[in-house]
C-alpha cells in the first residue's frame, strides 16, 4: 500500500497484524518473543505499556545536549582529517539513551556494542550467525544488571529499535544538508528528511482475516506492504512530493507509523538527530554510500572531512 491515507488505516486495523517472531531457542529468539514489537493484542498492549513506562523515565529533553557533547569530542579527535561518522551514529545515540535509561556511563560504549549486534539479528528473516548475536543479548542483560524478564524486554526494545533508525536518520538528514548547504535550521532539514528519505521504508502486516482497505481487498493470511516512504509522498497530501524542501508547511509523514503501535521514541529520536547533526555542520562530506537493504535506508559510510 502506497496511498498515505490507506496506509494510515492499514496501521489502525487490527486485524493487520505483525511478522510473528521466528521459532528458536537461544537468548535472540526469546527476546524475540518478549518485546511488543513483534507480539499482537493484549500481549502487545502490556509490553508497549512497559516500554512505555521505562520510556517515560527518560529526560529527553537533555539528550540532544549529551548527543552533541559527544559528537564534538569525536570530531575535535579528527580535525581537519576525513572520518566516516556511521560507527559514532550508530554508537552514541544508543549510549546517550542507555545512561538516561539509567545505566553506569563507563558502561555505554559496550552497550552500544552489543546492542548493534542485536539490531542486526532483530528484524524478521534478518540472515546472520546466531553465535554473535545470543551473546550479545546474554551480555546486554548483564550490563543492564540482570533486570527480571519483563523488564529486560521492555529496556531493550527501547535501545534495539533506536540503533539503526536513528543512525539512518542522522545519516541521512547529513547527507541532505552537507551537499545541499541547507545548514541553517536543523530541526525543519530533520522534519523533512524524515519525510523525504526515511531510514525505515516500510513494515509487514499479515491480515489474519479477509479486510477492505480503500480499493484493495486483502485475503486471508495475505502478506501486505505498508510502503512507509510512499505514503511520505502521496500526492494527495504533499505538494511537490519529491522536492526536498525544510519550509513546507505540511508535515504529516508516516515514518514513525501512527495508531496503537506507533514508535513511542519519536521525540527521543528526533532530539538525539538533532544534537548530533548541530554538531557536525561544520564538516565537508567526501562521500556517502549506502548499503543494500530491503527496508533499511542507513547510510554504510558518511565520510566527512572534520
Ligand atoms: C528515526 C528513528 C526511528 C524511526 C524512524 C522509528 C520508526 C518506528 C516505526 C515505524 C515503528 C512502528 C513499526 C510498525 O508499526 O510496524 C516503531 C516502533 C517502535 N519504536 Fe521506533 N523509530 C525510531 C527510533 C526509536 C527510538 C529512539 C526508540 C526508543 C527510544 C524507539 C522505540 C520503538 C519501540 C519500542 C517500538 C515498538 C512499539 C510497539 O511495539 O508498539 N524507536 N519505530
Amino acid at each position: 500500500m502506497t496511498r498515505q491515507a490507506d496506509v494510515r488505516a492499514a496501521l489502525a486495523d487490527p486485524r493487520l497484524q505483525v511478522t510473528p517472531p521466528a521459532p528458536g531457542d537461544g537468548p535472540m529468539a526469546r527476546l524475540r518473543r518478549a518485546v511488543s514489537r513483534f507480539s499482537d493484542g493484549a500481549e502487545h498492549t502490556a509490553r508497549r505499556s512497559a516500554a512505555v513506562a521505562e520510556y517515560g523515565r527518560i529526560a529527553v529533553a537533555a539528550l540532544r545536549a549529551e548527543v552533541g557533547a559527544r559528537v564534538c569530542v569525536e570530531l575535535a579527535a579528527a580535525r581537519g582529517g576525513r572520518i566516516d561518522l556511521m560507527p559514532a551514529a550508530r554508537a552514541i545515540p544508543v549510549g546517550v539513551l542507555a545512561t538516561a535509561m539509567g545505566l553506569q556511563a563507563g558502561l555505554s560504549s559496550e552497550v552500544s556494542e552489543v546492542v548493534a549486534v542485536i539490531a542486526a539479528a532483530y528484524p524478521p528473516g534478518a540472515v546472520v550467525e546466531p553465535v554473535p548475536a545470543d551473546r550479545a543479548v546474554t551480555r546486554l542483560e548483564a550490563l543492564l544488571g540482570h533486570p527480571e524478564p519483563g523488564r529486560f524486554a521492555a529496556l531493550a526494545v527501547l535501545l534495539v529499535q533506536t540503533c539503526d533508525a536513528t543512525a539512518g536518520l542522522i545519516g541521512n538528514t547529513l547527507g541532505q544538508v552537507l551537499s545541499h548547504g541547507a545548514r541553517g535550521a536543523v530541526d525543519a532539514a530533520l522534519a523533512e528528511t524524515l519525510r523525504f528519505d526515511p531510514p525505515v521504508r516500510a513494515t509487514v502486516r499479515i491480515a489474519r482475516e479477509p479486510v477492505s482497505i480503500g480499493e484493495v481487498a486483502i485475503p486471508a493470511t495475505a502478506t501486505v506492504i505498508l510502503d512507509l516512504a510512499a505514503a511520505n509522498r502521496d500526492p494527495a497530501v504533499f505538494a511537490y512530493p519529491g522536492r526536498f524542501d525544510p519550509g513546507r508547511p505540511e508535515r504529516a509523514s508516516l515514518t514513525f507509523g501512527s495508531g496503537h503501535r506507533s514508535c513511542p521514541g519519536e521525540k527521543a529520536a528526533f532530539e538525539m538527530a538533532a544534537g548530533f547533526v548541530q554538531a557536525a555542520l561544520g564538516c565537508e562530506l567526501a562521500d556517502i554510500r549506502y548499503a543494500p537493504s530491503t527496508n533499511l535506508r542507513v547510510p554504510s559510510r558518511l565520510e566527512v572531512i572534520a
